[in-house]
């Protein structure tokens, strides 16, 4: 695992953003694997800027992204579609064809997570898969639990995760208590791993996932054994972690 300290929210976002960006300027196909959250918005901004300048180019690259609640539609406001239409797609030249979310209108589990399961697979999994990370170590919607998760599944949220997120929902009750989430073992099949991680909140998980034991109960923690993981994060998330 390599660790990037940066300053700040700003200096990590700009950073993950060179990484993404170096990865599309050498591969113009390169299939990636997204995330939502507040830790990406400012790295999808960056690369929205560096888009609109010329200097990075989506218009052949393809995207999958790791989550959906399951039982919102596309163009539900608090869906993770409409984040990424809002916050990425929208703002770039990607072919909104190319980009793939869990299909959390599909109440039928079993199939929406295999169709999911079946296209990541055919696009040969992600050149480069970004994450970030939930104050239990969850990746994607990824709980801790007795054994690492294999391909896309559905999850019943926790009491911690769902608290999290309430922050964008008008309230609590409103939020999901379901989701479909790409399992570990897909998110390990990508070749090249970037996290980002942003404030003291995070500093107990980004210990766990960089220095604690590899255990379910820590889902990112099995990025430890990835052959190319990268972990860009700012001091106040470092805080914990032995400086090098
Ligand atoms: C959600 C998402 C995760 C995300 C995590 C942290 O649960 N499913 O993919 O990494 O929250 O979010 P944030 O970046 O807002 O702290």
């Amino acid at each position: 695992m390599r660790i990037v300290r940066t300053t700040d929210y700003k200096d990590m976002s700009r950073k993950a953003a060179n990484i993404i960006s170096a990865q599309v300027i050498l591969n113009p196909n390169s299939v990636l694997g997204l995330a939502t959250g507040s830790s990406p918005i400012g790295t999808y901004l960056q690369l929205a800027e560096w888009n609109r300048k010329g200097d990075c180019d989506f218009a052949h690259v393809s995207t999958f992204n790791l989550d959906e609640y399951r039982g919102l539609k596309a163009d539900d406001p608090q869906s993770y579609h409409y984040f990424m239409q809002k916050n990425f797609f929208g703002l770039v030249n990607i072919d909104i064809a190319n980009t793939h979310v869990p299909d959390g209108s599909n109440l039928d589990a079993e199939a929406a997570c295999a169709e999911y399961d079946r296209i990541v697979a055919e696009a040969g999994y992600p050149d480069l898969q970004l994450l970030g990370i939930g104050h239990n170590g969850h990746i994607g919607f990824n709980e801790p639990d007795e054994a690492f998760s294999k391909g896309t599944h559905c999850v019943d949220l926790t009491q911690s995760t769902i608290q999290a997120n309430s922050r964008l929902f008008d309230s609590i009750d409103d939020v999901p208590r379901q989701a479909y989430t790409m399992g570990v073992q897909t998110i390990m099949n990508a070749r090249r791993i970037l996290v980002i991680a942003s404030g003291a909140d995070k500093a107990d998980a980004v210990y766990k996932m960089c220095f604690g034991p590899v255990t379910p109960q820590v889902p990112a923690s099995i990025l430890q054994l990835h052959t190319n993981c990268t972990v860009v994060a700012d001091e106040d998330a470092l805080s914990l972690c032995p400086a090098e």
